[in-house]
């Protein structure tokens, strides 16, 4: 008899079998006393003795991976999943382990980044990468013709010119603050595009994170305490922060921050151009035509907004000098997270 043409019954006739009394007649077929491994068994003394150690081998690893079949069915049976055994040259061959996954270190950074928010009051909100044209620019005081837009520009989908891929998460702001009414505290993590040529530094996609508060009394005081807590959550409890007058349209005042240097702590290194601070974030009050394009009473409401770079903030927290690593899928960079 020939194992191999054994082997492949044993498949076929376990794949057959639906109940537990098809399993029990199938037990008895193969490990009966007569059954079929019984046979080969007894048709050993009669092989040529050079052939019978190896064919005793074989008749012993069928009976085992037997043994395993029946118990794998069994469960099978019992929850009422048909189990089908895969059909391999060895059934004794042990199965192929699966490696666990892990999380993107962009992924990693927004969930640490939004749960420092959430902790301090903010809900987390998702909006769409392709976006309207008034959302990305003129919701937020961005009109036509405004120089500024070069700032923010983007891809614009074919056939639909006024649809454009966002290129910043600051829309959210102007959909949340029109479906919504205040007090709002809000963190929108999520992925932006810009027409960047790729370099150490720049990607023509990324990811933001956007955070805004709206309430009455909203002043820059509440601004500068949330994000002190954020950096200091992130970077340390020793970074010093700084506020730089900046100009974004859909603030006023508006600010760069700036943390001071965590590799060489403010005395001035290479990863901070001899400056001694890094810069970190964007973020203002938010102007009062934003609130008009919206219809919140400006005169009643205030807030202040803010938007950062995720992979500035992984490539600073975690030492990485090139953007470009995140989005090629080398596990020899992924595997450290
Ligand atoms: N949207 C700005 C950018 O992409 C960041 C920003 C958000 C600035 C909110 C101020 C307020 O650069």
């Amino acid at each position: 008899m020939d194992i191999k043409s054994i082997q492949a019954q044993i498949i076929s006739d376990l794949a057959a079998v639906t109940s537990q009394s098809g399993l029990g007649e199938f037990r008895l077929k193969y490990l009966s006393r007569k059954g079929v491994l019984a046979q080969l068994t007894a048709t050993i003394p009669t092989l040529p003795p050079e052939e019978r150690a190896k064919f005793g081998q074989e008749v012993n690893v069928l009976k085992n991976s037997l043994a395993s079949l029946i118990a794998g069915k069994e469960n099978g049976l019992g929850t009422g999943i048909k189990s089908s055994p895969e059909i391999s040259d060895d059934i004794g061959m042990p199965g192929i382990a699966q490696e666990l996954g892990r999380l993107h270190p962009i992924t990693q950074t927004i969930n640490e980044i939004s749960s420092i928010f959430t902790r301090m009051g903010f809900c987390v909100v998702d909006g769409p990468a392709i976006e309207t044209e008034f959302n990305n620019f003129t919701g937020l005081n961005i009109p036509l013709e405004h120089p500024s837009r070069d700032a923010f520009d983007t891809f614009y989908l074919k056939d639909y010119e006024k649809l454009l891929l966002r290129s910043h998460t600051s829309p959210v702001q102007v959909r949340a603050m029109k479906n919504r009414q205040p007090p709002l505290a809000i963190v929108v993590p999520g992925r932006v595009y810009r027409p960047d040529a790729v370099d150490a530094s720049h990607l023509f996609m990324f990811h933001q994170i956007e955070g805004f508060m709206v309430d009455t009394n909203i002043t820059f005081a509440d601004l500068k305490g949330s994000l002190e807590i954020f950096a200091k959550a992130v970077f340390g409890n020793d970074i010093k922060m700084r506020f730089r007058p900046h100009f974004f349209p859909f603030t006023e005042p508006s600010a760069e921050v700036d943390i001071s240097c965590i590799i060489c702590k403010g005395v001035g290194c290479s990863v901070c151009g001899r400056k001694g601070w890094l810069e970190i974030l964007g973020c203002g009050m938010i102007h009062p035509n934003v609130f008009k394009q919206v219809g919140i009473n400006a005169q009643k409401y205030s807030g202040f907004a803010f938007g950062m770079g995720i992979e500035r903030i992984a490539m600073l927290k975690y030492g990485i000098n090139d953007i470009r690593l995140f989005f090629e899928n080398d596990l020899r960079f992924l595997k450290q997270f």
